[in-house]
């Protein structure tokens, strides 16, 4: 089944970036906020994100255009029954997840197939609450997902094998690469990484160094692009707290226990870039301060 339209419930930080990427592949996009200030924002995210592109050479105006007008916004869920594929990027908590599919599972017709785009929850828990378990799968971006090459596709156990290869069709048509995970927490990629971003709070915690100097370490020694500090404040500490309480409380392992620090931060508001505050400061455009 070739997907040519596509629903993207959540249009926020991955959720806008995802649509853009749809869009720009050609796709139709219907994309749903919960009120037009959300919506707003996500606009605002796919046009300093457009420009940046545009201003690389890597897409003309007319195309960056065109790739705007197959954005189609909306309020209302109902709104994505025509989708070929649904991509859920909304809160990350089971019950508004679960809401979001009870509702799609009702206005889609069968042939739909479901994804979320979860860092941590399980897949099946999501596809239990819908008629269609077998067209159901994981789809995991990452962000900034019009610049980052991968997506994982989450099997879970109900996941048919049709699902995924449809999947990996459509990874590739985004000129994208997939890799197939189990739906266990973290998939592959945050399975390795959230420990090492956590083990990076303690050692700043042991005052081993600074922030900027354990940044500089990662990025000139192991050629990183981000050290995790920098990822840390660019992927937001509550969604960090989250995910590490997820996996804690999954694998009962230490090294995925959250930090006292990382968890007084969120407590304080100190979120990181979206915040202006986290273990470096931002401006209102989301720049580091010197
Ligand atoms: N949209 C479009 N293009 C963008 C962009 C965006 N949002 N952000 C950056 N770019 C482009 C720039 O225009 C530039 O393009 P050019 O090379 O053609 O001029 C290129 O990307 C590099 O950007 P910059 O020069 O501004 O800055 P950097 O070289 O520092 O790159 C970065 C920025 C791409 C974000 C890079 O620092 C990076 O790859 N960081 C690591 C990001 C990462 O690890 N993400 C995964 C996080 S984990 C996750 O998402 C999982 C989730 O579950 C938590």
């Amino acid at each position: 089944m070739a997907i040519e339209r596509v629903g993207v419930a959540g249009f926020g930080a991955m959720g806008s970036g995802i649509a853009q990427v749809c869009a720009q592949a050609g796709l139709a996009v219907a994309v749903r906020e919960v009120d037009q200030a959300a919506i707003d924002r996500g606009w605002k995210a796919v046009d300093g994100s457009l420009a940046r592109i545009v201003k690389a050479g890597r897409m003309s105006e007319d195309d960056a255009k065109a790739t705007r007008a197959r954005i189609r916004p909306t309020t209302s869920l109902a709104d994505l029954r025509d989708s070929d594929l649904i991509i859920e990027a909304v809160l990350e908590l089971p019950d508004v997840k679960r809401k979001v599919f009870e509702e799609l599972d009702r206005v889609c017709p069968p042939s739909t197939i479901f994804t979320s785009n979860t860092s941590s929850l399980p897949i099946v828990d999501m596809a239990a609450v819908t008629k269609r378990p077998d067209r159901f799968a994981g789809l995991h971006f990452f962000n900034p997902a019009p610049v980052m090459a991968l997506v994982e596709i989450v099997k879970a156990i109900t996941t048919s094998d049709e699902t995924v290869s449809t999947l990996r069709a459509f990874v590739q048509k985004l000129g994208k690469t997939p890799v197939v995970s189990k739906d266990v927490p973290g998939f592959i990629v945050n399975r390795l990484l959230v420990p090492y971003l956590l083990g990076a709070i303690r050692v700043l915690e042991q005052g081993v160094a600074t922030p900027e100097e354990i940044d500089t370490a990662v990025k000139l020694g192991l050629r990183h692009p981000m050290g995790p500090f920098e990822l840390l404040d660019y992927t937001g500490l509550d969604i960090n707290l989250h995910v590490a309480n997820v996996f804690f409380d999954e694998f009962k392992d230490p090294t995925m226990a959250p930090p006292p620090l990382l968890k007084r931060m969120v407590a304080a508001g100190h979120l990181g870039r979206k915040s202006g505050k986290g273990f470096y400061e931002y401006d209102e455009k989301g720049e580091r301060k010197k």
